[in-house]
């Protein structure tokens, strides 16, 4: 429609002989006026040497259109409203549209989407609900929009916490079995691996000689050495199960479930590549590779005052090779850029969803594949790096106790919450439904959120049912299916009269041009804001008309067809966000 009424004013311009460029039209600011509007009219005055108004006037006295009515407003605004007749052929396009008038891009982009990132070895906690939500939220906007993609969990599967928790699980007597060839066969757990793990972990930072210990038995895995390396894919498949049950509940789903051990075999070719193009160099018995631009500095022990520049901008050299040639993050992650441009033939652009705290690390990987030749110069490499989530006090969201929340707790949490929530509203909620609503509560206030920002976790104010929330959406989308449910008469033809109507029709093209803005932005919040200002215009038109028992048959069929398309509108929004839409609630 934007462009509909571009064309029509820059013919106008045309017929007046005037050179106008490219037309700015936007959904207008006063929507009891007018629909959409322009102020071209501004901008273009001093060049006709006319006043804003008397152009607009012009402009808009050589349009002739059927389906749009313009208006010149002083000072020189143009003001364009949809015609009845137009909102309804526009209606009914939508809703015979699998799409739902959503328009797909024209250049269709291959994708990989790096989310999820779970660890091997450590229990999932609060921290890791963001990147699936966001990256699942994100991949399905793009499929949407035409585009092709892959993703990946990316599982965290070859770093150091698996040499910690493997020494200490040996330390205290766990792995006899494979290193002695005593007793009988461990049963590794993951209550096992609570409490290994955390204590490895403390004890590195105090205890060097168990710090270099770990080290070396995270290069022995690495190197696939026995027992370490059968001991380390046990730990690997029992850690995995526990994380595809997590992630299926959170509705985050994975083309590819590889992690950081799938590129394990090509790791030191691509280090040498770094090596024979003269782009690493040695550092404290470690291989670094030095990615600071000009007015960037690597970051050195400050020596005297003249010296300041170098905090800056800091950027210090990626560590391609510990001291001790075991892999690093940055050696997985740049390998495993190879490995997808090998497997999926140079995708467009590759996207990684973690929280902002690892921007550096990405920036350093993401330069390092470009001076090396591994990502081509054309492809795009994005870091998608969210906030952090904070409890209702501001500070970072832990347990009473100021442990870390397990995201296993989170999710039976929003299970009985939300549960609660149903049975005062007089249901019987099944598991799932209840999953369903406290998930959806849980995703919507997340995504709510502008993506770099940091958000308060507020479970309370997610599952309100009146609100700006998740469940008040499902609410809507429930509410038309009782009524279609009631009818069982065949929809008709939309026929777009009163002012409600009108309200929600705009509201479905805001929406639908809402996903273009997500795409830009990566970040859904004005899809999450659309979606809800559509269920609420829904809301006053149910409670402003009677729908079932509309004497007028014609009227009645539109009615029904109209809240179908609503229906159908709502549905899609919640899915590409990740949330489901149960038939009752
Ligand atoms: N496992 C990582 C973490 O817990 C996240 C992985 C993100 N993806 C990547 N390719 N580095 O922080």
């Amino acid at each position: 429609m934007k462009q509909e009424i571009k064309l029509l004013i820059k013919n106008a311009f045309d017929k007046l002989n005037i050179e106008c460029g490219e037309i700015d039209v936007s959904f207008s600011k006063l929507p009891e006026l007018c629909d959409y509007q322009s102020n071209c009219c501004f901008a273009l005055s001093k060049q006709v040497a006319k006043a804003p108004f008397l152009l607009a006037q012009d402009v808009v006295n050589s349009i002739q259109s059927d389906d749009y009515e313009f208006l010149a407003v002083a000072p020189g605004y143009i003001n364009v409203k949809i015609k009845d007749e137009k909102f309804s052929k526009i209606a009914n396009q939508f809703l015979n549209d699998k799409l739902l008038g959503v328009k797909q891009h024209d250049k269709k982009l291959r994708v990989v989407m790096d989310y999820g990132g779970a660890n091997v070895a450590k229990e999932l906690h609060v921290g890791h609900l963001c990147s699936p939500i966001i990256g699942e939220s994100v991949k399905r906007l793009y499929k949407l929009l035409g585009h092709e993609v892959v993703s990946d969990a990316h599982l965290g599967d070859w770093g150091l916490q698996m040499g910690l928790t493997i020494l200490q699980l040996k330390e205290d007597g766990y792995l006899d079995y494979y290193f002695n060839g005593t007793g009988t066969e461990p049963e590794i757990t993951f209550e096992l691996l609570n409490v290994s793990y955390p204590k490895a972990s403390a004890r590195k930072s105090v205890d060097a000689e168990f710090k270099k210990q770990a080290d070396d038995y995270t290069k022995y895995i690495q190197d696939k050495l026995e027992p370490y390396y059968t001991i380390y894919k046990k730990i690997r498949a029992m850690s995995v199960k526990t994380i595809e049950r997590l992630y299926k509940e959170l509705g985050a789903t994975f083309d590819v479930w590889y992690g950081e051990s799938s590129c394990a075999d090509i790791t030191n070719d691509i280090v040498d590549i770094f090596v024979k193009k003269g782009l690493a160099r040695e550092s404290e018995g470690a291989l670094v590779v030095d990615v600071a631009r000009e007015g960037e500095h690597i970051p050195l022990p400050k020596q005297s005052e003249d010296e300041e520049q170098r905090y800056k901008n800091p950027m210090p050299p990626a560590v391609i090779k510990k001291y001790n040639g075991a892999d690093l993050y940055a050696t997985t992650d740049i390998a495993t850029i190879y490995m997808r441009n090998q497997e999926f033939n140079n995708p467009d652009e590759i996207v990684y969803f973690t929280d902002n705290r690892q921007s550096l690390h990405f920036e350093q990987v993401f330069r390092c594949c470009k001076l090396a030749g591994i990502s081509p110069e054309s492809q795009k490499l994005s870091h998608i790096g969210f906030g952090t989530m904070k409890g209702k006090d501001g500070k970072p969201f832990k347990t009473r106790e100021g442990t870390t929340v397990k995201l296993e707790d989170v999710i039976n949490l929003l299970i009985e919450k939300s549960s609660e929530k149903l049975k005062s509203n007089g249901l019987e909620p099944t598991r799932e439904l209840a999953l369903q609503i406290g998930i959806g509560a849980m995703k919507y206030g997340a995504l709510s959120n502008f993506v770099t920002k940091d958000y308060v976790f507020d479970l309370d104010r997610f599952l309100c049912f009146d609100g700006k929330t998740g469940p008040y959406i499902q609410y809507m989308i429930a509410r038309i299916n009782s009524i279609l449910n009631k009818s069982q008469e065949e929809i008709g033809d939309i026929i777009i009269e009163g002012k409600d109507e009108r309200q929600i029709l705009m509201d479905i093209l805001k929406l639908n041009s809402s996903y273009y803005q997500c795409f830009e932005e990566k970040s859904m919040n004005s899809l999450c804001t659309s979606v809800f200002d559509l269920a609420s215009s829904f809301s006053t038109f149910y409670n402003n008309h009677k729908i079932l028992t509309e004497p007028d048959e014609q009227k009645r069929k539109s009615y029904l067809a109209f809240i179908t398309l609503v229906k159908n509108v709502l549905t899609q929004a919640l899915y590409v966000l990740g949330i489901e839409s149960p038939e009752k609630m």
